[in-house]
């Protein structure tokens, strides 16, 4: 028997958590030397362990304690508001009314944007490649989350799809949501181009210029591993849109500043009308207040003291560090997938590859029997370049290449 409603016990145990404990029970009979762990999404140096950033926690265990114990304001500190804003945007802020509002990591933003920018119902678009938890909320919140085909057969962001199932979406519905996950798309680490972005908007415009509610949540948990700065180039484009057409980005602290476990992020809403802002701001914080009350404060605080002039080059040598040796990963892992002659999805960065295959269970079972874990799912196999060292990588392309031909 249970006593929960049906929905909220549905889902059973999240894959990639499932099989990192499988790691952990493997490490602890076979060695850690013996197990290659290319399952979760954080960053881990050649030896396997969690990579924890000096420049970030020197500053929590130094903090004052009456600090960490405190309240942050519900929507964050003011500083840490505007700090966001100039980490997020860079030189490529749009033109238009802007907010932020801080949440426990882009998860909370994410949960947020869905709920209050879709209602019981309504359809949530987005790619068929992406992360689970988006369509588990919508499930847990009753929206009709709707996947369409992500990728073109020569890797570029199928435009037709995505129009196609927008247009199916509002046949029948006032308003709509599309996540887009990008750059660095988990799992694949596709990025859609600053073409494919104009396409997007283009898409979405003429949905709003026809009197639909469009809001569109745009995940970009993996941004500061997925170029030099000309990444960030597309947010420019959000400036003086239809008021009908929102933009929200949920940003994260957990993997720029391998800060994960102390939930930190925020979501910010773009929008040409003031009063669209305003009401976003309210709901943003009445969410907030009656999900979680404020955001963890110590992070907030480290956010603001490490873009002070005198601390920025001492975060962006780690970040710096953390994305050369992403590189070099990924350079081993396309090598060896061409020396043998596994197709892969073209890395543009983030913590991912992807190796498209119906068969990714069967091959995923395989490869645990030899202690080599990945995630599995109907598409293909997502191997996490953040936490395999380059040795580790060479075998496990080796292994999925004998089990593919197979
Ligand atoms: C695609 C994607 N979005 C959002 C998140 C949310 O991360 P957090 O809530 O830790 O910021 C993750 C974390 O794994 C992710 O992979």
């Amino acid at each position: 028997m249970t006593m929960t409603i049906k929905k909220s016990g549905n889902f059973g145990p999240d894959l990639a958590f499932s099989i990192n404990a499988k790691v952990k029970a493997a490490r602890a009979k076979f060695g850690k030397e013996n197990v290659i762990n290319a399952v979760l999404g954080t960053l881990a140096d050649d030896e396997g362990n969690i990579i924890a950033l000096d420049s970030v926690y020197n500053r929590l265990e130094t903090m004052d304690r009456g600090l960490i114990a405190s309240y942050a304001p519900i929507e964050g500190e003011k500083a840490f508001r505007e700090t966001v804003l100039k980490i997020l945007f860079a030189d490529n802020k749009p033109d238009a009314y802007i907010e932020v509002v801080s949440t426990p990591g882009g998860t909370g933003a994410i949960r947020n944007g869905i709920f209050s920018y879709a209602d019981i119902g309504d359809p949530v678009i987005c790619h068929d490649y992406f992360w689970q938890p988006y369509k588990k909320m919508c499930i847990e919140f009753d929206r009709d989350f709707r996947t369409y085909n992500y990728l073109t057969k020569d890797f570029k962001f199928d435009l037709e799809a995505y129009k196609a199932c927008q247009d199916e979406a509002l046949k029948d519905h006032d308003r709509l949501v599309s996540i887009i996950n990008s750059p660095g798309n988990n799992p694949t680490g596709y990025s859609l181009s600053d073409e494919e972005w104009d396409e997007v908007l283009e898409i979405s415009k003429k949905a709003a210029n026809k009197g639909k509610k469009i809001s569109l949540i745009i995940d970009v948990a993996y941004i500061e591993f997925a170029g030099d700065g000309e990444q960030k180039r597309f947010f420019k484009k959000f400036s003086n849109l239809p008021e009908n057409l929102m933009v929200l980005v949920a940003f994260s602290m957990s993997k720029a500043y391998t800060a994960y476990g102390l939930r930190s992020g925020a979501v910010i809403g773009i929008s040409s009308s003031k009063e669209v802002i305003e009401d976003f701001k309210n709901a943003m914080a009445t969410s907030a207040r009656v999900n979680w009350s404020n955001g963890v404060h110590a992070p907030q605080l480290i956010l603001v003291d490490l873009a002070k002039d005198e601390n920025k080059g001492e975060y962006d040598k780690e970040l710096l560090s953390l994305k050369a040796m992403l590189k070099e990963r990924a350079d081993v892992f396309i090598r060896e997938a061409e020396a043998h002659k596994v197709e892969m999805i073209p890395y543009f960065g983030g913590f991912f590859a992807f190796i498209p295959t119906t068969k990714a269970f069967d091959i995923v079972e395989n490869l645990e029997k030899e202690n080599i874990f990945t995630i599995p799912s109907a598409k293909g196999i997502r191997i996490a370049l953040c936490a395999t060292n380059k040795r580790d990588i060479v075998k496990l392309v080796e292994r999925i290449a004998f089990y593919m031909n197979k």
